[in-house]
């Protein structure tokens, strides 16, 4: 009996039962808390506009697309020494590998060199509402043998880009055109990664010098307002260049911090 009874391993007694249940209740509500506190956040997308075709919008009068006849104005020779389109491409900081997209792409202008920048591990989502423009930049892709651009023929309210897929969405003398600009920003919004920008070039408003048709130039008041409406912050801006706004937003749930716009005022004497 009694060398039985050491070999015997001793029952829990009740205390002993009720600390290993509180135990393990406690590593359960711990792990719980942890994981809630070091998982990415989650992220927040606001509902799905529903809109119809506006004309304006806080203000604003709408521009009509530029037609694709007028495409060869696009790859004027002059563009780069007018706008300096190389050091806006500079700013863009693209890098092998990444997602982007080159949104109102027109006949690609700016998808062929985005595409030989992000390489063949990286890929360019191209997207216009006008099936010639695409067509036009086929042409040019196909001459080039740039293997790396997905052509997408988008609607006037959405452009068919995958979730939470682009770092880098770039808008150049497009988002004034759009007919839904709620709808629009909605779908890039939910198409960026969490540290994914949109780069947004646009002719400056406050500027009489600038060339352009009044209708498609932006002011910066006009453009903050709009993107801080629909889920943006500012978190970079370019001032240099000879005619246009370069403004960089993420999603206003995105870990970079927003920073304050400097007056166009102040840039205009800047450039002075
Ligand atoms: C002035 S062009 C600029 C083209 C190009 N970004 C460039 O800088 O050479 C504007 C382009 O945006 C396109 N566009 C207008 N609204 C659009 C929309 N909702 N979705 C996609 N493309 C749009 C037009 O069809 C046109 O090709």
């Amino acid at each position: 009996m009694h060398g039985e009874g050491r070999n015997r391993k001793s029952r829990p007694s009740g205390d002993q039962c009720r600390n290993l249940s509180r135990l393990v209740a406690g590593y359960l509500v711990f792990a719980l808390l942890t994981s809630s506190l070091f998982a990415d956040s989650p992220r927040t997308d606001p509902p799905k506009p529903v809109e119809k075709s506006r004309r304006s919008y806080l203000g604003r009068v709408l521009a009509q697309p530029m037609s694709h006849l007028g495409a060869s104005w696009l790859v004027r020779p002059e563009r780069d020494d007018e706008e300096n389109a190389s050091e806006s491409f500079v700013q863009l900081k693209l890098a092998d590998g990444m997602t982007v997209c080159d949104l109102g792409c027109g006949n690609g202008y700016w998808t062929l060199p985005m595409a030989r920048k992000v390489g063949k591990e990286g890929k360019v989502y191209a997207v216009d509402i006008q099936p010639e423009m695409l067509r036009k930049l086929q042409v040019r892709a196909d001459k080039e043998k740039i293997k790396n651009i997905e052509l997408v023929r988008g609607d006037i309210d959405d452009p068919r880009l995958p979730e939470n897929q682009i770092d880098l969405l770039l808008m150049v003398d497009v988002y004034h055109e759009f007919s839904h600009p709620e709808s629009m920003l909605w779908a890039i919004r939910r198409s960026l990664t969490e540290n994914g920008v949109v780069a947004l070039l646009e002719y400056r408003e406050e500027d009489p010098e600038v060339p352009i048709k009044p209708l498609h130039k932006m002011s910066k008041n006009q453009i903050m307002k709009e993107y801080q409406k629909n889920g943006f912050k500012l978190v970079r801006e370019y001032n240099q260049l000879p005619w246009q706004h370069l403004m960089f937003f993420a999603r206003d749930d995105s870990p970079t911090d927003a920073i304050e716009p400097v007056p166009t005022q102040q840039v205009l004497e800047d450039l002075e």
